[in-house]
């Protein structure tokens, strides 16, 4: 008996095949229902008792053996096939999973991208700022009540450093170190003491403008704006809404024509049509001394705009929480053309 399982041995050791049907076929001989090791394993009941602990151990020795041998010769047979498919024979056999931008990130680039084709630097600062840069040097005082539109993380034991409010801080840093002319914009990320829902959220990101030279009027910053939303949204047609920033005067809001062709135009536009999508106006003249440009000599546009709030309109996004969750799934529905 041990004789004939020490055959089966020999014979499971020296059978090859990278035929996976030929494979299969040694795997049922032997491992299937009615194969070998089945009949052997069911006439253990007549092995002798004094031999039953040999015959045991070299059954399950032959039982792993046709195992290991089917699972190699599988796996062999399936990198074979494989192999003749691919062109390079040393890329890895496993899937790459490539990542892809995140929709922030996407859509930044493209702003950033439509500002520097005009001729718009990049200008960054720091995210921790001071009280000068952030809000005194932009026409906001200390009391001033418009510091209330904006509010604020204060740095606990120092109030004059705060985590800024607004990329506007960058503008007063490029302007103090910079002489006109200055085509500047300032993307980054920004922060601010409100309650998270699905329009707000503490921390978002900015990209701002400025821009300072010899007789800019508001016609520029117009013209300026036109191109701007022509070249994101393929639609210039936009209106500019008096309102007020304590850093430009004149000020407005500016709203692009959205439509109201179906349901979710009327719910996102409120029914007018219309969607506010950014701030602006012309550098006020104090902010301009604050920076040491003199206001007689030179005037200037300002514009700022949440990324994420142009990120919502593009891709019909109504949960800004969405980016910041950074849920793989939603993640991946956003392939960059870069
Ligand atoms: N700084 C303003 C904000 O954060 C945006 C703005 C920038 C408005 C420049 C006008 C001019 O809301």
């Amino acid at each position: 008996m041990i004789d004939k399982l020490k055959k089966y041995l020999k014979e499971v050791e020296n059978f090859y095949s990278e035929n996976s049907t030929e494979i299969e076929a040694f795997r049922i001989s032997y491992a299937g229902k009615k194969g070998i090791l089945s009949s052997l394993f069911s006439s253990f009941r007549d092995i002798p008792p004094e031999q039953k602990k040999n015959y045991g151990k070299e059954l399950n020795k032959l039982k792993e053996a046709v195992s290991l041998k089917v699972e190699y010769l599988k796996s062999k047979s399936k990198w074979e096939s494989k192999k003749s498919k691919i062109n390079d024979p040393t890329r890895t056999s496993f899937q790459i999973q490539s990542g892809n931008r995140h929709p922030l990130s996407i859509v930044k680039k493209r702003i950033i991208d439509i500002f520097t084709q005009i001729g718009f630097s990049i200008s960054e600062g720091p995210e921790i700022e001071d009280d000068w840069h952030n809000f005194t040097a932009l026409n906001l005082p200390p009391h001033h009540p418009a510091r209330d539109m904006q509010d604020t993380f204060f740095i606990q034991t120092n109030p004059d450093i705060l985590l800024r409010t607004h990329t506007s801080s960058v503008q007063v840093r490029h302007m103090e170190s910079n002489k006109p002319p200055i085509r500047t914009i300032s993307p980054g990320r920004v922060f601010r003491n409100e309650a998270i829902s699905s329009r707000a959220h503490c921390i978002f990101h900015q990209i701002e403008g400025l821009y300072i030279a010899k007789d800019v009027s508001f016609a520029d910053l117009k013209q300026t704006l036109k191109y701007f939303t022509e070249s994101l949204f393929g639609n210039s047609n936009i209106r500019l809404r008096p309102s007020y920033f304590p850093f430009t005067e004149p000020s407005a809001e500016v709203d692009i024509y959205w439509g109201l062709e179906t349901e979710i135009d009327y719910r996102i536009t409120k029914g007018t049509g219309w969607l506010e999508i950014m701030g602006c106006g012309m550098v006020d003249p104090n902010v301009m001394e604050n920076c040491g440009i003199n206001p007689k000599d030179y005037s200037g546009f300002a514009f700022g705009m949440g990324i994420e709030r142009i990120a919502m309109l593009l891709y019909q996004i109504s949960d800004i929480r969405l980016f910041f969750e950074n849920d793989v799934r939603f993640l991946k529905q956003f392939k960059a053309t870069l």
